[in-house]
């Protein structure tokens, strides 16, 4: 009898302790998955494109009353890149995208999300589902836009980080892409010489806390100042339509627009100088990092002055400071990701380090990011 019960208590306990191992060993796996899907996430390739038809100062000066010494010595920029002939803002997010993938070895139809930072895009319904089409990705489950202009790739990259951390998505491509050139008056001296086409983009992947890429963020807005910059839809007919009770309906407009860009090119300069380098120091602080632990600046190249303005408020010296609007002039929510695919793909940016980067524009809207590349 005291065999029989030493027995089952022998195997009650056995079976006690198998359960206890394999529930601890459970909340082992689990704590390691939270941590994944939760806490990191980080930049793994990178890509961009821009349209072939390339437009020079000097080309400009035979359109407006404007030289290459006035535009390069206010602006910095030489060059820039505008959409031309069979060329869709779309075709640029799909190449960009492309190569994007193909550094970070990276299957399109692995993405979980896709991103499409535009302002001015080919559907004004939204261009990221056309994208998706574009790339072949039959099973990432959505793909959509987000429309903040030349912060527009920062809330991208916000945006993929939360739905990383917080939403259990593993692989997101992020696409800055704009085509200011469509909203711009060519006989407006003003703006003509300041923008350009083009597209980059990143892919975000989940990674543990310890190889966390996207440190910290700072975001703003203030429609308040979104009157120094923009284009409001303008309507130039309406339809008036009486009722059989004789009441009198305003149909919507028949004819709507968005007129050329608007700007006031002082107050933007002012409020860029102002709000960017106050943003970055935030998200520095945020991410525990001082500016001089940082390996580069790389900011909206919307103006070398307003950079060159915000490096020495941060007292980066130019050899931290990335810039290529020289070549390209302001492209909105690409400016970012193009500088920053080129600085990848020539050596500058390597792997691990640190970037403090910033958009601004309009809306207002300004956003800043410390990142780690890789
Ligand atoms: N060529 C020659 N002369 C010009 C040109 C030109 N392309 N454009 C303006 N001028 C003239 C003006 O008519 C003016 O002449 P006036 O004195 O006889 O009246 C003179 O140059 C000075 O004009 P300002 O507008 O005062 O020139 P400023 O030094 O402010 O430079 C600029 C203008 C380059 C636009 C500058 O204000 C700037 O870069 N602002 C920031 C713009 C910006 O960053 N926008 C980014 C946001 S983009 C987005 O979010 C979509």
């Amino acid at each position: 009898m005291t065999f029989i019960l030493y027995f089952y208590f022998s195997r009650a306990l056995e079976t006690a302790l198998r359960l206890s191992i394999y529930l601890i060993l459970s909340c082992f796996v689990l704590l390691e998955k939270y941590r994944l899907v939760s806490n990191g996430c980080k930049l793994v390739g990178c890509g961009s494109a821009v349209p072939s038809l390339s437009i020079s100062n000097y080309d400009l000066g035979k359109i407006v009353d404007t030289s290459d010494e006035w535009i390069s010595a206010r602006t910095g920029i030489r060059n820039r890149r505008v959409l031309s002939g069979n060329e869709s803002l779309r075709s640029l997010a799909v190449e960009a995208a492309k190569k994007a993938l193909e550094m970070a070895d990276v299957d399109a139809d692995d993405l979980d999300l896709i991103l499409m930072c535009t302002s001015t895009p080919d559907n004004l319904f939204g261009d990221a589902p056309q994208v998706q089409r574009d790339l072949g990705c039959t099973k990432t489950p959505i793909a959509c836009d987000i429309r903040a202009a030349c912060s527009g790739f920062m809330l991208g990259l916000f945006s993929a980080a939360c739905y990383v951390r917080g939403g259990g998505l593993h692989k997101i491509l992020v696409i800055g892409a704009d085509a200011v050139s469509r909203f711009i008056d060519w006989t407006d001296r003003g703006t003509c010489v300041l923008f350009g086409d083009a597209a980059g983009a990143v892919v975000v992947q989940a990674c543990n806390a310890e190889e966390d890429g996207l440190l910290s963020f700072d975001l703003h807005s203030d429609g308040e100042g979104g009157r120094h910059l923009g284009s409001t839809i303008k309507y130039s007919q309406t339809n008036d339509l009486s009722g059989s009770n004789g009441s009198v309906f305003e149909l919507p407009s028949r004819k709507s627009s968005y007129p050329f860009v608007q700007m006031n090119g002082q107050e933007v300069f002012r409020f860029a100088a102002r709000c960017v380098p106050q943003s970055i120091e935030t998200a520095l602080k945020k991410a525990s990092l001082t500016a001089s632990g940082i390996d580069w600046l790389l900011l909206h190249q919307a103006n070398q002055r307003i950079i060159d303005a915000v490096a020495t408020r941060l007292e980066f010296p130019p050899e931290k400071v990335i810039s290529n609007l020289e070549n390209y002039g302001n492209t909105s929510a690409a400016s970012i990701p193009l500088a920053l695919d080129e600085a990848v793909r020539s050596g500058k940016v390597k792997q691990g380090h640190t970037i403090a980067a910033a958009g601004f524009g309009a809306g207002l809207t300004w956003a800043s990011a410390v990142i780690r590349w890789g």
